[in-house]
């Protein structure tokens, strides 16, 4: 799309009410925006299309966790400490600019350069200021967190969340329970998240607060396969490995069996992304896959692909997937010392060499005199991870009773046992909401210079208005007949739209250009006594064809219409 077309789409947007800067009545804030009601709707048409397959077609569960996080998530996530990008001042006129961007075109992936690479790449490339010739100052690390404080005081520090992701994982023993202690656990979440980004200057790609619809799937680290994976193995799917850095088209399967995406869970859902994507309106030309390079993987990630859509702005991540191993559940359980592991029951019992803690009797006996049978029953109970310090607190008859090593011993025997306790890992399809709605708005987006008629071919799924409604004339019960059907077709989930004023043209223009797919008419010959009396005109708003329909069918046809059945057929 050229430059232009993205201006003349930003201007629909605003126009016809899909999307508002923020507080633009004060300025505006940049990466700030507001959805307007057609914006809204498209944005939940999309969400819902991503709640069908995640928790309709493969079962997942849905959360809603909180978006202010006390500090210790994000200690133990990372993002204290890693969750940084490099920032430059103007020293002229003080812009603010990320250090990477302002050499993007001389390196293949700049963002892996440290402060001091990118400080002489500014010398060796002669990068100034974009704005006003200055020269840039010093690289520095900004946390991209924006930071608060829960409750009065400065006692308790917050930040907003900067994924939705932490949600799921410090539920995750609520969510264990819940799913009966059982893996795979698929678990989605959609919400706000928040970077304090440093220079947005990319619309909705860069926004500081934005949408999330994330989706993490704890599986057995032994076992990344998936039950459907043979449905979908032999599709294609558009890559570009790390390892040749080009493009190729193969099978999902052949991916798995090349080594080129790590297992089959990932790829399975690397192939779901490109059938969520495509289902919601892009175009799968203008889509491929590729893979994180070494030093540009994530702290976490074992494998990770990054759905890329063809925008104005050029190639531009939309999805991130990754396989973030053991990465989160293990930290979670590092920083708050809570079991977050999974027991793994084998088909039968296997002979195995355990760690068990065991008492030593003849210490205890003296020591603790009736107490000691007591507290040598309840600490070989226990878990050696329970052992902290060489010391083991154990509790006898509601007394916490603290034991030094004298009194036991961590021991390696042989033993039957029913199964094992692992970390799960986790899978993630990680879905930029905004950036998706956006991408959907571009590749829906035609214009026809000649004519100057714009058509957004949205796909009806996710088009904010289903059908428009309208009397030829608003007046002799042409109005009436349409209200009626107006009633009969409107639906929270089947928008229609009634429009009785200006021409016919005109209202079918604007009824294209927010991407409605079908407009009602009623004329003459559909009131009672016309030449086609009790029926319609329905136009299809991709071919302009029109087809006469039964008025007391239209709910109908409207329904088989948007489960898909073609036009022609009606
Ligand atoms: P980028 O490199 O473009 O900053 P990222 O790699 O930091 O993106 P992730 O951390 O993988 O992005 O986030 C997951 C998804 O969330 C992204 O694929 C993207 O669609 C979305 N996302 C991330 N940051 C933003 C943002 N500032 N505005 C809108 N969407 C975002
Ligand atoms: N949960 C992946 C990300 O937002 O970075």
């Amino acid at each position: 799309m050229s430059d232009s077309n993205a201006n003349d789409l930003m201007s629909l947007c605003k126009r016809r009410g899909f999307i508002w800067p923020s507080f633009e009545l004060y300025g505006g804030v940049a990466g700030m925006y507001d959805y307007g009601p057609l914006g809204c709707s498209l944005r939940n048409n999309i969400v819902e299309v991503w709640r069908s397959i995640y928790k309709g077609r493969e079962g997942f569960v849905e959360i809603d966790s909180e978006t202010v996080n006390p500090r210790e998530v994000f200690k133990a996530s990372g993002h204290v400490d890693e969750f940084a990008d490099l920032l430059t001042y103007c020293t002229k006129c003080q812009a603010p600019f990320r250090a990477d961007h302002l050499v993007k075109d001389f390196y293949e992936n700049a963002d892996v350069l440290t402060a001091k690479q990118l400080e002489e790449a500014f010398v060796e490339h002669n990068i100034k200021c974009p704005d006003c010739g200055g020269d840039l100052g010093p690289v520095e690390e900004f946390n991209l967190m924006f930071k608060t404080h829960i409750g009065p005081g400065s006692a308790r520090v917050g930040y907003l969340r900067p994924e939705t992701a932490q949600g799921i994982f410090v539920n995750f023993p609520n969510l264990y329970r819940y799913n009966r202690e059982k893996m795979p656990l698929g678990v989605i979440q959609t919400g706000r998240s928040y970077r304090n980004e440093i220079a947005p200057r990319q619309g909705m790609i860069r926004m500081r607060e934005f949408n999330q619809m994330e989706v993490e799937l704890f599986v057995d680290p032994e076992d990344k396969d998936w039950p459907r994976f043979h449905e979908i193995e032999n599709e294609t799917l558009d890559l570009i490995p790390n390892t040749t850095c080009e493009p190729v088209t193969m099978t999902v399967k052949e991916a798995v069996e090349k080594g080129i995406i790590a297992n089959r869970v990932l790829a399975y859902f690397v192939y779901t992304t490109k059938q969520l994507l495509t289902t919601v309106g892009i175009d799968p030309a203008r889509l491929r896959f590729r893979e994180h390079l070494q030093d540009e993987m994530a702290h976490y990630a074992a494998d990770c692909w990054d759905a890329e859509v063809l925008l104005s702005y050029g190639w531009t991540e939309i999805v991130g997937i990754a396989d973030r191993g053991c990465w989160d559940l293990s930290r979670h359980a590092q920083f708050s010392g809570a079991d977050l592991t999974h027991f793994k029951r084998f088909d039968e019992p296997r002979e195995m060499e355990v760690e068990r803690i065991r008492a030593k009797h003849k210490a205890l006996g003296p020591a603790f005199k009736a107490k000691a049978k007591a507290i040598a029953t309840a600490m070989e109970s226990m878990d050696p991870s329970a052992v902290k310090d060489g010391k083991l607190i154990v509790n006898v008859d509601g007394e916490d009773i603290e034991l030094t090593d004298e009194y036991f011993e961590v021991a390696t025997v042989r033993e039957k046992v029913a199964g094992e306790r692992v970390v799960p890992h986790v899978i993630e399809p990680s879905h930029g909401l905004d950036r998706i709605f956006y991408s959907v708005l571009e590749h829906a987006y035609s214009h026809d210079e000649k004519e100057d008629y714009t058509v957004l071919r949205l796909a009806p799924a996710v088009a904010p208005i289903k059908v428009g409604v309208f009397p030829l004339m608003e007046k002799d019960g042409l109005d009436d007949m349409a209200k009626d059907i107006y009633s009969k077709v409107h639906s929270h989930r089947v928008e229609a739209y009634y429009d009785g004023s200006g021409t016919i043209g005109k209202r079918y223009a604007r009824m294209d250009e927010v991407g409605t797919p079908w407009c009602i008419t009623v004329d003459y010959d559909s009131l009672p006594g016309g030449a086609a009396e009790g029926t319609v005109t329905i136009r299809d708003r991709d071919t302009t064809e029109q087809k006469r329909v039964p008025v007391d069918r239209i709910a109908e046809i409207v329904d088989d219409l948007l489960a898909g059945k073609p036009f022609a057929d009606l």
